[in-house]
């Protein structure tokens, strides 16, 4: 199994969301460990919890500190325990924008409501009062907005007729407690993930002038121009004709560029069957370090080689101020 993401959990209070994390941990085959639970407030009973569970904790009060003074200290504390992703649980805190920054993509928050719904507090007692028939709570990648970056997955809980908020929170609380050690364990294994890959291509392969998404014997597959004279200049390779790799197929100037990117670094680039004849080149997608702005730059090449005359010229003209 592949190393496992260490992961610092921030606690303000009761800490059962975090005790869930702790204990989806245990079990050998969880892809993420946790090495800090850390808290503003040194008596949150999550920290005695997570001492007993023989962990690292950490805390420091933000009482009389400007926010950005709080926030410097639980960085240094999380960069100190080495964790790659930051998950809020119950960490009652707005955040500043230099910290939301440093953890950009490597910050998740559960919130009880089904966001965009019911930001901020008191979300149980919103849903009921606007009638709704289901509420429930949300895993979400934290941005400088309270509440509002992308969510990564849901729960719905339904409301009882004789639902008041208290009942209503203890039984979503049961649906964050399984929604939160899944939905973590799926975000770390994510650069492993074919969909998730093939999302990454997508949204650099369509950023292009004038491209479409057109699938080529059942791959994914990406033209530039028009629906009817449009030309390929990548595809997505899953089990390409046998081979085992995820990879991306884009063209070359040609068999010289080709044979000099597999010399340069054999383990990332391959001549793919096929395509390989006529100078394509396949990038493997799957190693866990892709680089995307580099992926980009080589859709980009591919898409100079067979765009049309009249986009190239454009960007030549483009290029020239
Ligand atoms: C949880 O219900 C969590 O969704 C909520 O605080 C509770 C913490 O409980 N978070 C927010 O409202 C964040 N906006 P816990 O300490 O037992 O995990």
């Amino acid at each position: 199994m592949a190393e496992k993401a260490k992961i610092a959990v921030l606690i303000s209070g009761r800490g059962s969301n975090m005790a869930a994390l702790v204990y989806a941990a245990k079990s050998s085959d969880c892809p993420y460990e946790i090495v800090l639970v850390a808290s503003n407030d040194p008596d949150a009973p999550g920290l005695s919890l997570a001492q007993a569970e023989g962990l690292t904790t950490f805390a420091h009060p933000h009482k009389g500190l400007s926010r950005e003074a709080h926030d410097a200290i639980m960085h240094d504390a999380l960069v100190q325990s080495g964790a790659d992703y930051v998950v809020l649980a119950g960490y009652m805190r707005i955040l500043s924008d230099g910290f939301v920054r440093k953890w950009a993509d490597h910050m998740l928050n559960i919130h009880p409501s089904l966001l965009p719904k019911y930001k901020g507090l008191d979300t149980y007692q919103r849903a009921i009062d606007a009638g709704d028939r289901v509420a429930g709570c949300s895993v979400h990648l934290v941005t400088a907005e309270l509440d509002d970056g992308p969510v990564l997955a849901q729960t719905e809980v339904a409301i009882l007729p004789d639902d008041d908020a208290d009942r209503l929170a203890s039984r979503i609380l049961i649906a964050e407690h399984q929604l939160y050690p899944a939905t973590l364990a799926k975000y770390v294994t994510r650069e492993a993930d074919p969909d998730w890959i093939l999302a990454q291509v997508r949204k650099r392969a369509l950023a292009l002038e004038e491209t479409h998404e057109r699938p080529s014997f059942g791959a994914p597959g990406w033209r530039v121009g028009s629906d009817t004279t449009g030309k390929y200049f990548a595809y997505f390779a899953q089990s390409h004709h046998g081979e085992a790799s995820i990879a991306l197929l884009v063209k070359t100037t040609g068999l010289d560029e080709q044979a000099a990117l597999i010399d340069a670094d054999p383990d990332l680039y391959y001549a793919p069957k096929f395509y390989g004849k006529s100078g394509w080149i396949a990038i493997r997608l799957d190693r866990g370090d892709t680089d995307w702005e580099h992926i980009a730059e080589h859709l980009y090449r591919s898409w100079c080689q067979v765009a049309p005359k009249r986009l190239s010229k454009m960007l030549e003209i483009a290029d020239q101020f």
